[in-house]
């Protein structure tokens, strides 16, 4: 990974932004990232994240935390934050806002237990494809205290394969249609291929029930996108 998303973070953090992050997928065009969107406060956030940020107590886990927005918010209103992502950019950047707990590292590679786990912005997305969905959740709960939840966001993007006359093109003999091949760029320069999996709420539900975690849908965004609240069964 040449982890140009985190030197996009670091640009625009030290007053280097030109340009914006452009991604694209196999069933989609190029589209900009605008990079203030990453940096954004409380009150830019979409309602289903605001939503995930009030439900939030006790010791908090902000997975793929990004430049550390959600973190930062936590913070400041008094609750304790760790906030991690594999990009070494993102976590140089939610250092330098402030961010007080930031490390590099896999949410895999995680062992301390949490109150709270947030993925926020997709959080599916990590999971990469149907089939890591168990290990992730699995992995996930078992670093739940007592009472603990996972507040976690995705969308349901069959609305991507409608053609114009409201039809459907996906091909039901392929994988899941959530999962996506993601691809970003920035300053004329590749990064490697990702996987990125949406998922719808009914998928994630059965995936739930199959590693004993509860999931109950806590809001639905104005875009088929969705909050969803996990808690062992
Ligand atoms: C879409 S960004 C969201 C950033 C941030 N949460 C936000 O809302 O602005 C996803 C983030 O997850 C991180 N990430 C991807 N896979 C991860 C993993 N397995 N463990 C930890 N972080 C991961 C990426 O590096 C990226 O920063």
């Amino acid at each position: 990974m040449k982890d140009l998303f985190g030197k996009a973070l670091l640009d625009y953090q030290n007053g280097r932004y030109t340009e914006d992050i452009i991604t694209s997928t196999n069933i989609s065009e190029e589209d900009d990232l605008p990079l203030p969107y990453l940096f954004r406060e409380f009150k830019e956030m979409p309602k289903l994240e605001q939503k995930a940020l009030a439900l939030a107590k006790g010791h908090i886990l902000d997975v793929g935390c990004g430049a550390g927005s959600h973190s930062l918010y936590l913070q400041e209103k008094g609750l304790q934050v760790k906030a991690i992502d594999i990009s070494k950019g993102a976590i140089e950047v939610a250092k330098q806002r402030g961010v007080l707990h930031a490390e590099v590292k896999n949410i895999l590679d995680e062992s301390e237990k949490f109150d709270t786990i947030l993925l926020l912005m997709n959080g599916t997305g990590i999971f990469q494809e149907l089939v890591g969905v168990s290990k992730y959740l699995t992995h996930l709960k078992s670093l739940l205290n007592p009472n603990g939840q996972i507040l976690i966001d995705s969308s349901d993007i069959k609305y991507m394969y409608e053609d114009e006359d409201g039809g459907f093109w996906m091909d039901m003999n392929a994988n899941y249609y959530g999962e996506l091949d993601y691809f970003l760029s920035y300053k004329g320069k590749q990064e490697a291929p990702m996987k990125w999996l949406y998922l719808d709420f009914e998928k994630l539900q059965l995936a739930c029930e199959t590693v004993g975690l509860t999931c109950e849908l806590i809001l639905e965004g104005e875009h088929f996108d969705y909050l969803a609240r996990l808690i062992p069964a």
